[in-house]
């Protein structure tokens, strides 16, 4: 039996440097008590690694209000946060380091500029997502979220408008460019703006083309991990065969005779190691 480990699986460069972050700050001997805002990635191995080290986890806003007069480091995750919250961060007098992705921070400059100049916004994502959340707060004006093509079909409002539409970077592809073509069938006068991350775009290329000549296929990634989820979705569209697991623990690969060929592939946080020891037991076990 083959097993196909992709190339674009795990940690993507932003969370890569969220999580070299906060590492480099438990070095410091000046970062005086280092804290998440959220945790630094969705996976439970690393978030407890640095919990070890001393790193806490601030959940909330008003979470924050209680580090006002404190010294310490806060360090902020790749999704960003919001505007109010980053306010609030700033007058707790903490030592803020900012590990927002540069993508992500694209998206809160564009939407920015875009409803300064009189554009309502439509946001194709997860409204409940932190990075979904901290780009709103970037708004100007009218915001929309939608979370695709079926909430695009029911969109209905003013035609008259301009819209600017953006994604959250993690957001599938395909589903995407559906969402795309039902505003533009639908009248609307929309600038598009594609904001889905490159390590996402190549990620779910590359899961989709091995997805489609798998007989079984392994999404690892944390359960709250959005990116994660959409992967799986991917997978499970194009092999039935698909497991969505956050450790190996949770494997129970039940593969008969006529696989051939097992595909392996991981979310953004998903660490090397695990994804090794995940292929090394199908690797050695089958
Ligand atoms: Fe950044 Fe894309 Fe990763 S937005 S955090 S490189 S998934």
């Amino acid at each position: 039996m083959e097993v196909i480990v992709a190339q674009h699986a795990g940690f993507c460069f932003g969370v890569t440097k969220a999580v070299d972050t906060v590492y480099e700050q438990i070095d410091r001997t000046d970062a005086g008590n280092i804290y998440t805002y959220g945790p630094i990635i969705h996976n439970e191995t690393v978030v407890s690694d640095l919990e070890k080290k001393g790193v806490r986890v601030i959940e909330s806003e008003a979470d924050i209000e209680g580090l006002k007069g404190q010294k310490g480091t806060i360090v902020i995750r790749s999704h960003g946060v919001t505007r109010k919250a980053q306010a609030a961060l700033e007058e707790t007098g903490l030592n803020i380091v900012d590990a927002t992705c540069p993508f992500v921070k694209r998206i809160h400059k564009v939407v920015a500029e875009e409803s300064q100049k009189g554009k309502s916004i439509i946001v194709v994502g997860s409204a409940n997502h932190p990075e979904v959340e901290g780009i709103v707060s970037y708004v100007q004006g009218k915001v929309y979220v939608i979370d695709g093509p079926e909430s695009a079909e029911k969109f209905d409002e003013n035609r008259e408008l301009d819209y600017t539409l953006v994604a959250q970077t993690t957001f599938n592809k395909k589903k995407f460019q559906e969402t795309v073509e039902i505003f533009k069938n639908n009248g609307y006068n929309i600038n598009i703006v594609n904001t889905i991350c490159n390590a996402t775009d190549e990620r779910q290329t590359e899961a989709e083309e091995i997805a489609s000549k798998a007989d079984a296929m392994i999404v690892i990634g944390g359960a709250h991990s959005s990116n994660s989820r959409k992967l799986y979705e991917i997978c499970k569209e194009k092999c039935a065969d698909t497991y969505f697991i956050q450790t190996l623990e949770d494997l129970h690969l039940n593969l008969t005779e006529n696989v051939k060929l097992v595909g392996i592939t991981a979310g953004a946080s998903t660490p090397k190691n695990i994804i090794e020891e995940v292929q090394n037991y199908v690797r050695t076990n089958f």
